[in-house]
């Protein structure tokens, strides 16, 4: 068994006064693809979020990594969010996007050719086009956009990637090479990684490990040939779900 990257001990996070994250233990195997499945609203974003300390939350979240832990900000771990919000009054370009995350000085001193070399590269290993540089982030399209927003949660190369439904709302063929793409990085470099996705087809091709939230808990765990059963899916979404993808209609 490949020992874990990341340990979750009791981990607790209530948001508004309400207890969302109630008790969660989990291990992210090293080197390994983990997907999270659970209904809306069983708090599957606030646990990334609780992994990236951007909320308050009781317990232990241990990294085995040589990583300062401590760091207010984890850089060690790249996140792509549910949503991205964008003011669309706001006409900033992919440029402008990835130079805010790039260097640490207001856009108007311009941006040097090696940042913009840097950008070239990024956008070039997740496969989109230089000429995305010059749109406006509002403009592009949601595949586009999960590139760009990969390209920027992969600088600097993360130890754990957060996926956060990262294909919702972009069309098969793009979901399809997204995916290869992620499965390429995790191979390739090793990169671990927790995806949330609702795509039953895509757990099971893609993750060695399916863990389940439901009412901010883990309800089950296992290997996707064991969690990705009609019946277990009917006890985590309820009576009315219809798993067509990996129904074995023989
Ligand atoms: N900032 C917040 N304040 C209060 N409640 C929140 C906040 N963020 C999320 N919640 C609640 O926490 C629950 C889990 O949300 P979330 O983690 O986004 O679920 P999921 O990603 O599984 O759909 C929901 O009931 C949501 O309304
Ligand atoms: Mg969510």
């Amino acid at each position: 068994m490949t020992p874990p990257l990341v340990t979750i001990r009791e981990l607790n996070s209530s948001l508004g006064g309400n207890a969302i994250l109630r008790g969660v233990n989990a291990d992210l195997a090293r080197g390994s693809i983990t997907s999270l499945i659970g209904l809306n609203g069983s708090g599957k974003t606030t646990l990334l979020r609780a992994l990236l300390k951007e909320i308050p939350y009781s317990g232990r979240v241990e990294f085995h990594c040589g990583h300062d832990h401590t760091h207010p900000i984890p850089r060690h771990i790249g996140y792509v969010p549910q949503k991205l919000r964008v003011d669309s009054n706001l006409p900033l370009t992919v440029r402008d996007l990835l130079a805010l995350a790039l260097q640490s000085r207001p856009l108007f001193f311009g941006i040097p050719k090696a940042v913009l070399d840097k950008m070239a590269a990024m956008l070039e290993g997740v496969g989109a086009s230089q000429q995305l540089l010059n749109r406006p982030v509002e403009k592009i399209s949601g595949g586009e956009l999960q590139r760009v927003l990969l390209a920027l949660a992969l600088e600097p190369s993360p130890e754990l990637l957060l996926l956060d439904e990262p294909a919702a709302g972009i069309d098969f063929k793009d979901q399809d090479s997204f995916y290869e793409l992620i499965g390429r990085l995790n191979r390739e470099q090793g990169v671990t990684i927790l995806l949330v996705s609702h795509e039953i087809s895509v757990v099971n091709r893609h993750s060695q490990r399916v863990l389940c939230l439901k009412d901010g808990r883990i309800h089950c765990e296992g290997p996707p040939r064991e969690i990705v059963t009609g019946e277990m899916l009917r006890d985590i979404f309820g009576a009315g779900v219809s798993v067509f993808p990996h129904d074995h209609r023989h």
